[in-house]
């Protein structure tokens, strides 16, 4: 947990951050300590270490630079210090800017770092006593940052752990089922409200594209709906989140043709993780938004009575889908969650979803792919959130001749257009379901990472949380 306090305590483990050799000589070094860190630093070394037997002193040089970049290194640098915390088991530091890079967001982007560094996935593993740790307290030595931001940080990590701990989980224990339960455990904890239809009700609503994908399983879908509606809330009407929760993705009939390509699909369900995520975020530092989250749940499998290609599905809306992939099924229970959304006469709809390989072929793991037929400035402001947190959006074009790979010749459409563009052509399959504002975020590239990066870990990533909480805020601010 990160907190603060207003004076160092000088015997005990410490960040120094700095920039500058300026602000070295009033931190109670010795001539030989300030002599060996001012030669290492002159020697471009940017991490140095002081060991003062009962306690350490770590020092880091952050180059100055535009304020994002700078935050970001923080982070990055955070999640190496992190390594070394874990190694020599130190579970409790003070983190202290010199006055020259004394800004407030900097010691937070690093405090940020440290902790989401710390995540561990350890359920399923035997050796987990051993492996345990605990980054205790982070303790921020500044008179500068308020409580409420130091709260807020630590809210938003609980975000991102949450949706981790989701995506981690394995379908044989993550059914749709589970999802929504865990989910209502979440809400509970924090304070927004859910209610979770189940089959029978998905059923006499004839949301027929989450009923299709969910004919191969033995396990029923799910559809929760989740809402954090404050008193203060400052729009009239709510944003509407919808996250895509395929629990498991085999393909269906359609099934993964390449080597490896359903080893993550427990993955399938990142949109989700990072709608019920930040529905907890919000709640937990009662953001003045009204936000809804929808999230049809299923998983995707060949069995005995699984959709086919070739079949039409009529969706909650009453338009009908020919199914050319079964493998394309995220766009099927997302446009029966997009109709939905209706009923709220929303400002805005954002879907969030592992939806395409193209997204994660264009721009691989470094951004998110949006699109969308909301005005240019939310798009702006996205952007710039992205920039804020590091999770950067791309904008893809949304030009509606990329429907017309959608015609069917039987159906209202189909599920599936050409290779080309196929992100695109999935964005412009539920944009049809979209009665209001339409955003949509594909995180196919971002959301599992196979082996470690910084302070992403490996696994779930949990991305999407960060992002979308600061812009739901930002959003609000405007007004
Ligand atoms: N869940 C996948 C997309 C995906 C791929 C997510 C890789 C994460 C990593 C989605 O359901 C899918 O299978 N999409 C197909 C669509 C195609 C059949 C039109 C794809 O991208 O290949
Ligand atoms: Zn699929
Ligand atoms: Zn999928």
């Amino acid at each position: 947990m990160i907190t603060t306090r207003e004076v160092l305590d000088s015997a005990q483990n410490t960040v120094f951050l700095l920039s500058d050799k300026e602000g070295l000589s009033s931190i109670g070094l010795t001539g030989d300590e300030l002599h060996y860190l001012t030669d290492k630093l002159d020697g471009k070394t940017r991490y140095i270490e002081i060991n003062r037997y009962q306690y350490r002193w770590y020092f880091i040089y952050l180059e100055s630079g535009e304020s994002n970049i700078l935050k970001e290194k923080a982070r990055l640098a955070a999640s190496k210090l992190f390594k070394k915390l874990k190694a020599e088991k130190i579970t409790s530091v003070q983190v202290k800017a010199l006055k020259e890079i004394d800004s407030p967001d900097v010691v937070l982007a690093f405090a940020e770092g440290l902790y989401l560094s710390s995540y561990q996935f350890l359920k399923y593993d035997s050796t987990r006593d051993e492996k345990s740790f605990l980054l205790e307290n982070i303790s921020l030595i500044s008179n500068e940052i308020d409580d409420e931001e130091i709260t807020h940080i630590n809210n938003v990590v609980s975000g991102v752990f949450i949706a981790r701990n989701l995506i981690n989980e394995p379908v044989s224990y993550l059914t749709a089922e589970k999802l929504a339960e865990e989910a209502s455990l979440w809400a509970k904890e924090t304070g927004f409200n859910i209610e979770v239809f189940h089959k029978e009700k998905i059923e006499s609503l004839r949301m027929g594209g989450l009923l299709g994908v969910n004919r191969g399983s033995i396990d029923p879908p799910t559809f929760s709906i989740l809402e954090w509606n404050p008193e203060d809330a400052m729009n009239d009407k709510p944003v509407v989140l919808v996250g895509k929760g395929v629990v498991y993705d085999t393909g269906g009939l359609s099934l993964k043709p390449t080597s490896n390509s359903m080893d993550y699909m427990k993955s399938d369900m990142a949109g989700a993780a990072a709608v019920i995520g930040t529905l907890g975020v919000l709640a937990l530092s009662k953001v003045p938004v009204h936000v809804i989250g929808l999230v049809p749940a299923t998983d995707n499998r060949p069995d005995g009575n699984a959709y086919t290609p070739g079949d039409v599905l009529t969706m909650f809306n009453g338009k009908t889908v020919e199914v050319m992939n079964t493998d394309a099924e995220g766009r099927l229970i997302l446009a029966d969650a997009i109709s939905y959304a209706s009923r709220y006469e929303p400002e805005m709809i954002l879907s969030i979803a592992t939806l395409t390989g193209s997204a994660a072929m264009a721009i691989g793991k470094q951004g998110i792919v949006a699109m969308g037929n909301v005005p240019e400035e939310k798009f702006k402001t996205l952007s710039k959130t992205g920039y804020n947190v590091y999770e950067r959006i791309v904008q893809f074009p949304f030009w509606d001749e990329y429907a017309e790979d959608l015609k069917s010749s039987i159906a209202d459409m189909k599920n599936l257009g050409g290779r080309e563009g196929g992100a695109i052509t999935a964005g412009k399959f539920l944009e049809k379901f979209a009665e209001y504002p339409f955003m949509h975020l594909d995180i196919a590239g971002v959301a599992y990472l196979k082996t470690g990066q910084d302070y992403r870990g490996a696994g779930g990533t949990g991305a999407g949380v960060r992002l979308l909480v600061e812009f739901l805020k930002s959003y609000t601010e405007q007004k």
